[in-house]
């Protein structure tokens, strides 16, 4: 399967910052053949701007960092997913550990927010991982799995094409410390097999599941080694033009 490398800039960058990243990117990539699926969650702010200035790119997919699963009302400070389609946004990340752990995102807002998207034909990337106490009392898996049923809870198995998971261990979010490329594929076959589970074994296959967590330039390689990890979800990295194109160069090909 092709892989996928999605950057999260988080709430990071200005305008000027944005433009700056794309006039550096713009060069790298141009008349290269891209071989994987790529894009950036950019701030809320910036998507108008992000998507107009990188309409050359080919391919790239400018989303959300979060969405609301209301298509409008009184939510003083959120965006929705209507929102977001009416600047011709396609998809969002939903349920980012920062979300979870700051901003009171729950398994049932998650859910919420996924099936607002999948529901409007928006790709949904679902953010699920372990925090470093269940990663020391081996729940690992039983976190992980549950936190997939439940976003996933009431999703039909057409919409299933519109989502990506990202396991995304939070003890390894932007701390330079990552799991083995052995732990992470282990734990993305255990993903499959609930998938498996609750749709088809077809659905289990061909569901993108990225990695996230601490990916750099040097370590890349090593999770793409395993046809399990799918891609990955990248934040501080990301930032960097440069850094950005080298993920997309993972395996030199450019
Ligand atoms: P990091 O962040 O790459 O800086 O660890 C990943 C993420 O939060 O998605």
């Amino acid at each position: 399967m092709k892989k996928t490398i999605i950057g999260n800039w988080k709430m990071f960058k200005t305008q000027a910052d944005i433009k700056a990243f794309y006039t550096i990117f713009a060069k790298q990539i141009k008349n290269k053949k891209i071989d994987v699926n790529f894009g950036i969650a950019v701030p809320s702010i910036h998507l108008k701007y992000a998507k107009e200035l990188f309409k050359e790119i080919k391919n790239v997919l400018i989303l959300s960092q979060d969405a609301h699963y209301a298509k409008e009302g009184a939510f003083t400070g959120n965006i929705s997913w209507y929102q977001l389609q009416d600047l011709k946004i396609k998809g969002s990340l939903v349920g980012h550990s920062e979300r979870r752990q700051m901003f009171g995102d729950t398994d049932d807002i998650v859910n919420k927010k996924t099936l607002s998207l999948v529901e409007n034909k928006m790709l949904a990337i679902v953010c699920i991982g372990e925090t470093i106490d269940d990663y020391q009392n081996n729940k690992s898996i039983e976190v992980v799995l549950n936190q997939v049923q439940l976003a996933l809870k009431n999703v039909a198995i057409e919409q299933m094409k519109n989502i990506i998971l990202a396991y995304e261990p939070v003890w390894a979010i932007g701390t330079g410390k990552v799991p083995t490329s052995d732990e992470v594929d282990s734990l993305i076959s255990k993903i499959r097999d609930l998938i498996k589970k609750l749709y088809d074994d077809k659905v289990a296959q061909s569901l993108t599941v990225l990695y996230g967590g601490s990916v750099n330039n040097k370590n890349i390689k090593d999770f793409f080694q395993k046809d399990n990890i799918n891609g990955a979800l990248v934040g501080s990295v990301s930032l960097d033009p440069n850094n950005y194109f080298s993920l997309l160069n993972w395996n030199g090909n450019l």
